[in-house]
């Protein structure tokens, strides 16, 4: 989380820095500033909340300095006020940072001993005094930046600039990612390339434990021995990736409609349509000898992961072992030999995700990753990578990713079914069929919103609303509540259907709306009855189900009534009406849907 940027240019580079933000505000947006080099001396700008706020600062307060790093933050370490806005700075020293520095009040403790006044509560602070007292004791800026990073513990991406050096710029990367653009006598450092990808698309990523000095000429990277290394320089595609949101008023809207394009773009890369087989990258495993597959993941790449253990299980008769990235990492679990670990992320970045992928390597496991982001750590640390091409997704709230997810992970279950001789031939096509009509019936429910508007304003009265589902469809009521709680903030539950009865029904009275995700399966009668319980106590059900309403033998507030589908592929078609529901009741509701208060897209930290 957060968003660095910094510049190393030929002229005034306020208004580029600015720029680059507004392509990190997906990392965090409670505040922003940037900090140049005027004259010799430091200078900075910051304001509380969204960019826009920073901008009209820099327009009553310009900046002129050719040298200068930005930052838009999510608030780990002190509120998100302009006083804990980055960048920090002492008089020789201005720091920016993504990341948490772990030993912060053991350094702030000793500095503080020392003599420096810390202003702010975050834990960057304790860099920008931690390089200043070794500036303090003569060391040249390098070689305090080196002493310093040598203090540090946790994980963190750091831009540096200091009074005095108009040509220089030091990175640090340590956990969080950082990118370094090549331009013609210019140099940038950002979270990621496409904040750089106006200026260049010429761009090394630093790896883990690297630290560069970068001037207007080039950048010499050392690693984490101190020693200088090669890091390869890359071409970007990221430029080819800036996107707007078209005649949508929001992303979430413009990417909950990209979805029948993005999951059939996803399905080709993992299916030979044309003679409806799986077509499937080589993992560098075989198949067949898979012992048991560990998914881990965060949020809603977790629930797309729910929905493959059903699958792999149903499909494979492969075990399945799924647990949330950020509990997995520390359970320090027994994993098989001949296992494979499966990695979900649409950024790529996910802290507890990473973290769990390193614990998984180091105990043996093949590594396979389903991600959004192709050059992201996560994708450059597996051994075998499963992309998701669903573009850019810019709406903190994910949407066709998470549909895209759910893509590569319904071709990964046929394909190891196949390999595994659980499924014939007929079978694989009657899947891989199954599969390919999901694009069609997706945009069949996009063209029929209009239901959706009129509920939306029922549920945006609601307090407290509940999401019921079983089998697959349990994680699409998971994730329906993840949907609703982050962008309308309704508190929303999902639950396994038949776990109702063991405590949450008695949250039930007319005014909770339960939302029932049951498509016509061969677990609908056992939903049906869950329902009835529903009903029993006056609960308001919203049915979303092909079924026709008389199987369900009880009063219904509202139906949906998505398409038929395969059973396969159904968890794909209701991830829709869930998505719609909370985005209608968000926009009703009036609440930032693409940028909901407290969330942030790429979440870096643990
Ligand atoms: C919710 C959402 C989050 C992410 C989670 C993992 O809409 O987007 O729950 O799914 O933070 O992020 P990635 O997929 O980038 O690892």
């Amino acid at each position: 989380m957060c968003g660095i940027v910094g510049i190393l240019g030929s002229k005034p580079v306020a208004t580029d820095l600015v720029d680059a933000l507004r392509r990190l505000e997906y990392r965090g947006y409670d505040s922003a500033g940037i900090a140049t080099v005027e004259n010799g001396h430091l200078e900075r700008r910051r304001a509380e909340g969204k960019l826009r706020n920073l901008e009209s600062r820099l327009l009553s307060e310009p900046l002129t300095g050719r040298t200068g790093i930005g930052h838009t933050r999510w608030a780990t370490h002190g509120r998100p006020t302009e006083r804990n806005a980055h960048p920090h700075m002492s008089a020789k020293v201005s720091v920016v940072h993504n990341g948490i520095i772990e030993n912060f009040r053991e350094l702030k403790a000793e500095l503080t001993a020392k003599g420096h006044s810390f202003e702010t509560d975050t834990d960057t602070e304790a860099v920008v005094h931690l390089v200043s007292d070794e500036l303090d004791q003569g060391r040249r800026p390098i070689d305090a930046v080196r002493a310093a990073l040598g203090k540090l513990k946790g994980a963190f991406a750091l831009g540096i600039i200091f009074a005095g050096e108009d040509d220089l710029m030091i990175a640090a990367r340590q956990g969080s990612p950082l990118a370094i653009g090549h331009g013609r006598g210019e140099m940038y450092l950002g979270s990621d390339a496409i904040a750089l990808a106006p200026f260049t698309d010429a761009i090394t990523y630093l790896e883990e434990g690297d630290w560069a000095v970068m001037r207007r000429s080039g950048v010499e990277v050392f690693d984490r021995a101190g020693e200088c290394v090669t890091r390869p320089l890359v071409k970007s595609v990221a430029s080819s990736l800036l996107v707007d949101k078209g005649n949508h008023r929001h992303f979430m809207a413009k990417e909950i409609h990209e979805q029948p394009d993005v999951i059939s773009h996803t399905l080709s890369n993992y299916l030979d349509m044309a003679n409806a087989r799986v077509a499937f990258p080589d993992l560098g495993v075989d198949l067949a000898k898979i012992s048991r597959v560990t998914i881990s993941a965060c949020g809603t790449a977790y629930y797309a992961g729910l929905v493959g253990k059903y699958w792999i299980e149903r499909y494979a008769r492969l075990p399945v072992e799924i647990d949330v990235a950020s509990e997995a990492r520390y359970r320090e679990a027994p994993l098989p030999d001949s296992g494979l670990a499966l990695f979900v992320s649409q950024s790529g970045e996910t802290a507890d995700t990473l973290a769990t992928l390193r614990y998984a390597r180091a105990n043996g496991q093949r590594i396979a990753s389903i991600v959004n982001v192709r050059t992201s750590t996560i994708a450059r640390e597996s051994d075998a990578v499963l992309p998701t091409l669903a573009g850019p997704e810019i709406g903190v709230a994910s949407t066709k990713a998470f549909t895209c997810q759910l893509a590569a992970l319904a071709c990964l279950a046929i394909a190891l079914g196949k390999a595994r001789g659980v499924i014939s031939e007929a079978q694989e096509q009657e899947l891989v069929t199954a599969l390919v009509e999901v694009p069609r019936l997706i945009s069949s429910m996009l063209h029929n919103e209009e239901q959706f508007v009129e509920l939306a304003q029922a549920l945006s009265k609601a307090r407290d609303v509940l999401y019921l589902g079983r089998g697959s469809s349990y994680p699409i009521a998971l994730e329906g509540a993840l949907k609703l709680k982050e962008i309308s903030y309704i508190h929303a539950e999902g639950y396994a259907a038949g776990e109702l009865k063991h405590g949450p029904i008695a949250l039930i009275d007319e005014n909770v709306p339960v939302i029932v995700v049951a498509p016509e399966d061969d677990l609908l009668e056992k939903t049906v009855s869950n329902v009835q319980e529903v009903a029993a106590r006056g609960g308001q059900i919203i049915l979303i189900s092909n079924a026709n309403p008389e199987k369900i033998g009880c009063a219904l507030a509202a139906h949906i009534v998505p398409p038929t589908a395969h059973p396969l592929t159904n968890p794909l078609i209701y991830a829709v009406p869930v998505q719609l529901l909370a985005y209608h009741t968000a926009v009703f509701m009036g609440t930032d849907v693409d940028q909901p208060r407290n969330l942030a897209k790429s979440v870096t930290v643990e």
